[in-house]
């Protein structure tokens, strides 16, 4: 084996980064660009496969750079926003149209044509996720039907995740993707190996387009040299929030982590029990190695940092993503303001893609200050709303894991443990994702026995204990979902 870092593409829904890791988990060097969001119409949202594509391929020239050379990289593991759905020509390795965002609701009617055809119960059994147009199915359905190119490739019609895209193009033609990423489509059983002929049918996804599906850990390839340097090992591949929850060593069943990202996501890990929710939660794929897989339960949260950034961007109402903390504690309380923020609908457990934002309670007397502390409050109610609903499903949560760029926000992070009543940790590396796919990439090329092994590469973790008020968090409690039933539960 060549060299001793680990080199991780970590490729988010805002921005793409490289990280070198040294084989102790320490991070070395980190490159990162934005990626452009293009919103053509409400409801849309997509990105440039091919700008994904440079910009990852700049920042891990930068990073292989300022360690010395491709030489000194012993294993590269890749790990990605989920669902998102990229279409490209096997013949010229070009992008046919936009990568349509895991965000995007443009196949909500789609789903409502599956649920009203009486499919729900069937892929909620077969693929542990409900009907939404979250997941991929839909969206390579869309393609099929509106983009003329894609049906007149034929065969050389290719369809995958952004793992399999970046596999893809750095390989030279390898057509992966990874069972966690695979469980995100729709399109294969959760205990099913392959892709399911009948999911398929049902979709209308050729099989011919999709990748083989292969572990979280193990070498499935190596990068084209001219592209890197060396012929590095991919020995890692995995969505965000499954390498989010490795990362942050939620590797026993009953450990929970929040990653609060664009949007914010709870992940249970519950072995190799497969995952079965009465309470609108998922069943997903977390890891496979050499063909075993162990399972997390999901509840996906749609909007978190990407309220931070309309806030900012959009409104004006903070001029930094840290503003947001100071001006939650420039107030004693929400001054009766509340925000419910379905900006991009609203994920689990209500699962409302129709759903808008709302923003109630405003007076002569509001602030920007109770706006934006409103704001963040919902944060912590969004994720109440879930606790219960793993609870019901026998998956109750007895400390809760954070990480992410917004669990920087010490406020936040407290106003979770108070309004959860839980213990709260955040590591002091608050990447996990990264981590986590670093962790995998180890494991998958040697360097590391096992994902127990590799738990050396980690942080110490600060703790946050509850300390609220009873009558104060139910008071809280109580005006969040009164608001949800006044302005959002019952649409859709
Ligand atoms: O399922 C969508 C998720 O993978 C996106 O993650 O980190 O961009 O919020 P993130």
């Amino acid at each position: 084996m060549n060299g001793e870092h680990i080199l991780v593409l970590d490729e988010g829904t805002t921005s793409t980064r490289a990280i070198v890791y040294g084989a102790d988990g320490r991070v070395l060097h980190v490159a990162q660009k934005e990626l452009t969001q293009h919103y053509p119409a409400p409801g849309r949202v997509e990105h440039d496969a091919a700008e994904i594509w440079d910009k990852t391929l700049a920042c891990a020239r930068e990073v292989i750079g300022k360690v010395g050379g491709a030489d000194r990289i012993a294993a590269l593991g890749i790990t990605n926003q989920r669902e998102t759905v990229v279409a490209w020509d096997r013949q010229t390795g070009e992008p046919i149209t936009r990568a349509i965002v895991w965000q995007d609701r443009r196949t909500a009617e789609m789903c409502a044509t599956l649920r009203d055809g009486g499919h729900e119960a069937m892929l909620q059994e077969r693929t542990g996720l409900v009907v939404d147009p979250y997941f991929s199915g839909t969206k390579m359905r869309w393609v099929l039907d509106n983009v003329p190119e894609a049906r007149a490739l034929g065969e050389r019609l290719a369809l995958g995740t952004l793992e399999s895209w970046l596999v893809w193009k750095l390989t030279g033609g390898l057509h992966v993707t990874d069972a966690s990423n695979a469980s995100r489509t729709q399109l294969m059983a959760l205990d099913g190996a392959d892709w399911d002929d009948d999911l398929l049918g049902l979709f209308g996804v050729p099989r011919s387009a999709l990748g083989r599906i292969v572990d979280t850990a193990g070498t499935v390839g190596t990068c084209d040299p001219e592209l890197l340097g060396a012929p590095i090992p991919i020995s890692g591949l995995a969505g965000d929030q499954q390498a989010a929850t490795i990362g942050q060593h939620c590797l026993k069943a009953g450990q929970t982590k929040a990653t609060f990202g664009t949007g914010a996501f709870i992940l249970t890990n519950m072995g190799e029990t497969l995952p079965r929710s009465s309470h609108r939660l998922l069943g997903t794929v977390l890891c496979q190695q050499g063909g075993r897989r162990t399972y997390a339960l999901e509840g996906s949260i749609f909007v978190a940092g990407s309220l931070i950034k309309w806030l900012r961007d959009e409104l004006g109402v903070i001029r930094t993503a840290a503003e947001s903390e100071t001006l939650a504690r420039a107030v004693a309380d929400n001054g009766g303001v509340l925000f419910l923020p379905a900006l991009a609908g609203l994920g689990a457990p209500h699962w409302q893609p129709d759903a808008k934002g709302v923003v109630t309670g405003l007076t002569q007397g509001t602030s920007r200050a109770h706006i934006v502390r409103a704001a963040m409050e919902s944060m912590a109610h969004q994720c109440h709303d879930l606790q219960a609903a793993f609870a019901a499903d026998g998956a109750a949560w007895t400390s809760l894991r954070i990480d992410g760029g917004m669990s920087a926000n010490d406020w936040m992070a407290q106003d979770l443990a108070d309004v959860l009543a839980l213990p709260v940790e955040r590591p002091a590396d608050i990447e996990t994702t990264a981590l986590g796919a670093a962790m995998l990439a180890g494991v998958g090329v040697g360097l590391h026995a096992s994902l127990e092994d590799a738990v050396a590469m980690g942080s110490a973790s600060k703790r946050f204990a509850p300390d609220m008020d009873g009558a104060v968090r139910s008071g809280r409690i109580a005006m969040w979902e009164a608001g949800l039933k006044r302005h959002i539960d019952g649409v859709g």
